[in-house]
């Protein structure tokens, strides 16, 4: 099980499975490891980290501590407070949509390609090459999320940015929606979504596809993708002040130690603090040239945890948006069992639909079942989510698609 505790609680024979907060700051690159050497633990007692993650089963385990339920119940809370949002509409079956959304995922992917091209080239960008990209990706999203959300964050290292485009595009109309933003701003939202990274083609990608930890100088070069998309952009025909302040300020963060202007939470603005969210998410949940990506609940839960990055009214709608178990999340059940998220209910983050398929008792298949967690009558719940990876799993996306493998 995983735990968080204090760094005051941690005795050699822990297994050390994260440490909360910054990832860059910190000596111990290795993400999880068993704590057996008293250097480690003094280190790891000077780095001003305040909270780890151990995982009980690899090593001692501690009395107190917070376990991801507790925490996921934490975040549910808080976001019923928040619940001023609603999500009333009728969403299509998400297997349907599953294959309308693979068609439309690889037409954008070819346009945003060609115009992300043309734009490096010197070609103005206009809007009207554009806005029908974001209109099919969020006809898409409008009827159901979870599917292209879903198949986008299945990325070619090589074409990240361009599927990363359409994956902040998706994520953006979601979001906005959730927001109750209007039709306009919706689309504005969008197609900031979309046009965000153009920047990115000023970078040599060498840089970009470089496959390990960049330079201090390559970082530097990197940082000036948002101005130099925000020129591309300024040249461009009909795109609005959205688009390219959302360009310009992704990487902002409302403690004032983003770039590239340093702005701090009141200064950065609605769209711009969207796009943060959206690009993280994605970017994290994703397989880059330099890293793999997390699972989307682990994702979810990493984010909760950054404090000073992102406006947290908005990271709270963003999650009641997609979830905090997204779809295609892999679950344990109390049961014992092992399911994949389909669907989110209308009553509580922490009930989705559950498609389960996995017994761990006979550590085997088992015939799929569609559980509501959401019905009274149904008794199991989710104890944690799991790394497939760990599992063996290598199917979970035909799991919830019902797409085989092949079609994408
Ligand atoms: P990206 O890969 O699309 O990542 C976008 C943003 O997501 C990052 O902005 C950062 O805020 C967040 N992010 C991504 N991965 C992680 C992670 O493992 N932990 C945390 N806490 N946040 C993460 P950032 O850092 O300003 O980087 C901007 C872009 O610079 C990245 O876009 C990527 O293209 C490039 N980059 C950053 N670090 C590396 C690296 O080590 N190697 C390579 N090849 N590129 C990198
Ligand atoms: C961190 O891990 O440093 C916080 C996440 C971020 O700001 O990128
Ligand atoms: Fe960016």
């Amino acid at each position: 099980m995983l735990k968080r505790i204090h760094v005051e609680q941690l005795r050699l024979g822990m297994y050390v499975n994260e440490l909360c907060g910054s990832w860059m700051d910190h000596p111990f690159w290795r993400s999880a490891f068993l704590l057996d050497d008293p250097k480690d633990l003094q280190t790891l007692l000077s780095t001003g980290i305040k909270e780890v993650w151990i995982d009980t089963a690899k090593g001692l385990d501690v009395e107190g501590g917070e376990t991801e339920a507790v925490i996921s119940v934490v975040v549910e809370d808080t976001l019923a407070q928040a619940d001023k949002f609603s999500n009333k509409e009728q969403r299509v079956n998400i297997v349907h949509e599953a294959a309308r959304a693979v068609l439309i995922c690889s037409k954008s992917k070819q346009a945003v390609t060609s115009m992300f091209q043309e734009a490096r080239m010197g070609k103005a960008l206009d809007a009207k090459d554009a806005l029908p990209i974001v209109e099919e990706i969020s006809t898409s999203v409008l009827r159901n999320p979870g599917a292209l959300i879903g198949l986008a964050r299945l990325k070619d290292k090589d074409d990240y940015t361009y599927m990363h485009s359409v994956a902040v595009c998706a994520l953006m109309v979601s979001l906005a929606r959730q927001l109750g933003l209007q039709d306009e701003q919706v689309r504005q939202a969008g197609l900031a979504g979309l046009l965000h990274d153009v920047g990115k083609m000023m970078i040599p990608l060498e840089i970009l596809n470089k496959p390990g930890k960049l330079t201090d100088a390559e970082f530097e070069l990197v940082k000036s993708h948002p101005a130099e998309g925000y020129k591309i952009l300024q040249g461009g025909n009909g795109l609005s002040e959205i688009a390219l302040d959302v360009c310009l300020h992704h990487h902002e963060k409302i403690e004032g130690n983003g770039y590239p202007d340093q702005l701090t939470d009141k200064e950065i603005s609605l769209y711009a603090k969207m796009g943060a969210v959206c690009d993280v998410y994605d970017a994290i949940t994703s397989n880059r040239p330099y890293k793999n990506g997390w699972e989307p609940a682990e994702s979810i839960r990493k984010m909760a945890e950054w404090k000073g990055h992102f406006d947290v009214v908005i990271f709270q709608a963003f999650v009641k948006s997609i979830g905090i178990y997204p779809i295609g999340s892999l679950v344990k059940l109390e049961s014992n069992r092992l399911g994949v998220i389909i669907e989110q209910t209308e009553k509580s983050l922490l009930t989705p639909v559950v498609k389960v398929f996995f017994s761990i008792k006979s550590n085997g298949r088992i015939v799929p079942e569609m559980l509501d967690l959401s019905k009274p009558a149904c008794r199991d719940k989710i104890v944690s989510h799991e790394d497939p990876e760990k599992w063996g799993i290598r199917d979970l996306h035909e799991l919830w698609s019902g797409l085989p493998s092949t079609n994408w």
